[in-house]
């Protein structure tokens, strides 16, 4: 059996749902869900909102009471089986004496996965895979950390229409507007960790913070992501402005280094040496240990550069502003692309005006030849088969399984 017209509109509805708590939930995913009552007319529906709160499919039978039974429950995500914070939505779908459950992605953690098998059980009807890319879209943070078992990595940046992200004498600020730089807050808000190299923190001392946002916007505007500065030589100075107390900050160094001068000022923490730096999977361990579930790369062209070539950049969001340089420095630094062969080519999901600038988001796939690690890659493989197979996604190693809280 295949979807309804019906359940289709609704799951439609619960991606909707999902997307409102984009950077709400971390370390959990983001959940949207509409119960459909014996009629096939819309019941209840909810979100989940923030972790520790209730899951959408409590909120969306809470909001349907009754009406539940004999329908259908629509969820973007296989409903979890594992007692948490709360308790299993299996068992509460179970309860509710619904009928048949429709969802979008399997759940593939270990730990909060297995409910479609518990509710099959239980003699509900399910069915598994609708607008599964869809919802995969609107929680690709979570999904990427469940998945590769490292967070999601959004590498940022501004740079112009011929490509530099700086002018010959080194100034940078500002090569987009304020509509752009604005926008860049609210990617801030919305990520668990904000990561520079020393390059940039010495040349620009930026703040790395979440600012500008609307006072109802409450949530957000008290949002604090980790700072993260890879420093492998220790080399910034103790009075830069990420060394603050306007938010957590972690500094890498090398196991070699001397952080003396910055003990006190920040957490520190000593990775091995790799490529021409920190070894970025270290790193990226590092923040999976903190619950980090997304991350926002903020450059600069070195550190992006080490990041795509270890294939740990997974999404690309460029402002480009319509500005010509002709000298200066390239937006990204040695990504490890010698031949046009071996280029990243990206699909894009979105491109849209902001001011007199363009935001361009993009997904990075695999590369055509040559590729260390391609993320997209790896994530559609493991997607795949968490969309056609019965077992939940597994096919990448994992030397610890995800922390799913409830
Ligand atoms: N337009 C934009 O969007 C944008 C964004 C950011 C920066 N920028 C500009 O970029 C310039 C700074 O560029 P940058 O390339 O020097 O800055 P960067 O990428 O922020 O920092 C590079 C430094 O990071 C450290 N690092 C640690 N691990 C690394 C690794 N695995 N790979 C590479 N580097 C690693 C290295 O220093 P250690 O050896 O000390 O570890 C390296 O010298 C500034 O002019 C800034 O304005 C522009």
């Amino acid at each position: 059996m295949t979807a309804s017209s019906a359940e289709d509109t609704a799951m439609r509805r619960a991606i909707a749902l999902a997307a409102r708590a984009v950077g709400d939930t971390s370390p959990n995913p983001v959940v949207g869900c509409v119960v459909l009552d014996s009629a096939g007319d819309v019941a209840g529906e909810g979100f989940h909102a923030f972790a520790g709160g209730p899951h959408a499919e409590v909120v969306a039978l809470r909001e349907a009471g009754e009406r539940a039974q004999g329908g259908t429950l629509v969820v973007t995500l296989e409903p979890c089986d594992h007692q948490g914070r709360t308790g299993p939505c299996s068992r509460a779908v179970i309860a509710a004496g619904v009928r048949r459950v429709v969802y979008a992605v399997a759940d593939p953690g270990p730990v909060a996965g297995g409910g479609a098998c518990r509710l099959a059980d239980a003699g509900i009807e399910v069915e598994r895979g609708v607008r599964a890319a869809e919802a995969e879209r609107v929680n690709a943070e979570w999904l990427t950390y469940a998945r590769l078992n490292r967070p999601h990595v959004t590498w940022k940046f501004a740079g112009t229409l011929d490509g530099r992200s700086a002018a010959a004498d080194g100034t940078s600020q500002w090569i987009t507007g304020p509509e752009a730089r604005r926008d860049v807050h609210r990617l801030r808000a919305r990520c668990d960790a904000i990561i520079a190299g020393s390059g940039t923190v010495l040349a620009d001392d930026p703040h790395l913070t979440v600012r500008g946002f609307d006072p109802h916007d409450h949530l957000r505007t008290h949002r604090r992501p980790l700072r993260v500065i890879a420093d492998g030589r220790a080399r910034i100075r103790p009075e830069s402005r990420v060394l603050d107390d306007a938010a957590p900050t972690l500094v890498a160094v090398a196991e070699d280094a001397d952080p003396r001068a910055l003990e006190g000022r920040a957490a520190l923490v000593r990775l091995p040496r790799a490529g021409r730096g920190l070894d970025l999977t270290a790193l990226l361990a590092e923040l999976r240990e903190r619950q980090i579930v997304s991350a926002l790369l903020e450059g600069g062209p070195s550190l992006a550069g080490s990041f795509l070539a270890a294939g740990l950049v997974d999404r690309v969001i460029g402002y480009v502003a319509p500005v010509l340089l002709g000298a200066g420095a390239a937006a990204l630094g040695d990504a490890g692309v010698t031949t046009l062969a071996q280029a990243y080519r990206l699909e894009i999901d979105d491109i849209t005006p902001i001011g007199p600038d363009l935001r361009i988001t993009a997904t990075v796939g695999a590369r055509a030849s040559g590729a260390e690690g391609a993320p997209g890659q790896a994530l559609r493989a493991a997607s795949r088969d968490a969309t056609v197979a019965d077992e939940p996604a597994m096919v990448i190693a994992r030397p610890a399984p995800p922390r799913r809280e409830n």
